[in-house]
């Protein structure tokens, strides 16, 4: 059984009805899935319809067998999908210990075990966990950012242009530490413009164009494929 299945989504912004033209995506357990395509595709709007944040005009969401299409944007989250914005993903003003207890919501007694075991996990936010989330590198706030997704204790993550921005030694750790995490067997559906390297740790990639996948296949060869390179690469 797939852990999530996206089938035939179509959705969109008041009058821009049709942003998403019938696309289909699914996530296995345990893998890492990639999307990539070019500027307005519709690829944040499918993570966010798969978190429940843009509603489906049709289509539906499966997850783990589970038809959770009508399901609140809190509901999914309780239903184990976790969803890191590509922006404004942190509360600068708040320390990184409070970015992380507010992500937790009412669970305050689970917020703990799992605060611990996110500073276990990235001890440079231990290390920084009463600074301004705001005194971070870019890369240590997608750390936190991260972080955050995890404090629900999420069965799929979803993460929206993780190294938008970051240098190319950032973007490297960065993806870095996403590969630890899906080794610790949590599966991962992503966005990315930085579209060789994320395919090249993925386990399967997408290109979504105009709202509607075009092409499907081991992230590894999606990486090498002319094809994509010259579309992603310019050359
Ligand atoms: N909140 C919104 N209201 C209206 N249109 C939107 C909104 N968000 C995105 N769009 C439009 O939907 C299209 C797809 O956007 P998006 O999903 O963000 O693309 P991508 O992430 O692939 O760059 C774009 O044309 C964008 O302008
Ligand atoms: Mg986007």
């Amino acid at each position: 059984m797939s852990l999530l299945t996206a089938e035939n989504i179509v959705a969109g912004y008041g009058a821009a009805e049709r942003i998403l033209k019938e696309a289909s995506i699914r996530v296995e357990p345990g893998e890492i899935v990639t999307i990539i395509g070019p500027n307005g595709a519709g690829k944040s709007t499918l993570l966010k319809v798969v978190a429940g944040l843009v509603p489906a005009r049709e289509g539906k969401i499966v997850l783990e067998g589970r038809d959770v299409t009508s399901e609140s944007a809190v509901g999914r989250t309780k239903s184990g999908i976790s969803f890191v914005p590509q922006e404004r993903n942190i509360f600068g003003s708040l320390s990184v210990a409070e970015n992380l207890e507010i992500s937790a919501y009412q669970d305050s007694t689970g917020g703990k075990t799992r605060m611990a075991e996110m500073f276990d996990r990235y001890p440079m936010l231990a290390g920084k966990r009463g600074d301004l989330a705001r005194t971070l590198s870019g890369g240590q706030r997608q750390i936190l950012a991260m972080a955050m997704g995890l404090m629900t204790a999420p069965t799929l993550l979803l993460l929206d242009e993780p190294t938008a921005g970051l240098s190319p030694r950032a973007a490297e750790e960065l993806f870095d530490a996403i590969t630890a995490l899906n080794q610790t067997g949590l599966p991962i559906l992503m966005v990315e413009q930085h579209a060789v390297e994320a395919l090249a740790i993925s386990t399967r990639g997408y290109v979504l164009v105009s709202g509607k996948e075009s092409a499907e296949g081991a992230g590894p060869d999606l990486a090498v494929d002319p094809e994509i390179r010259r579309l992603f690469l310019g050359g």
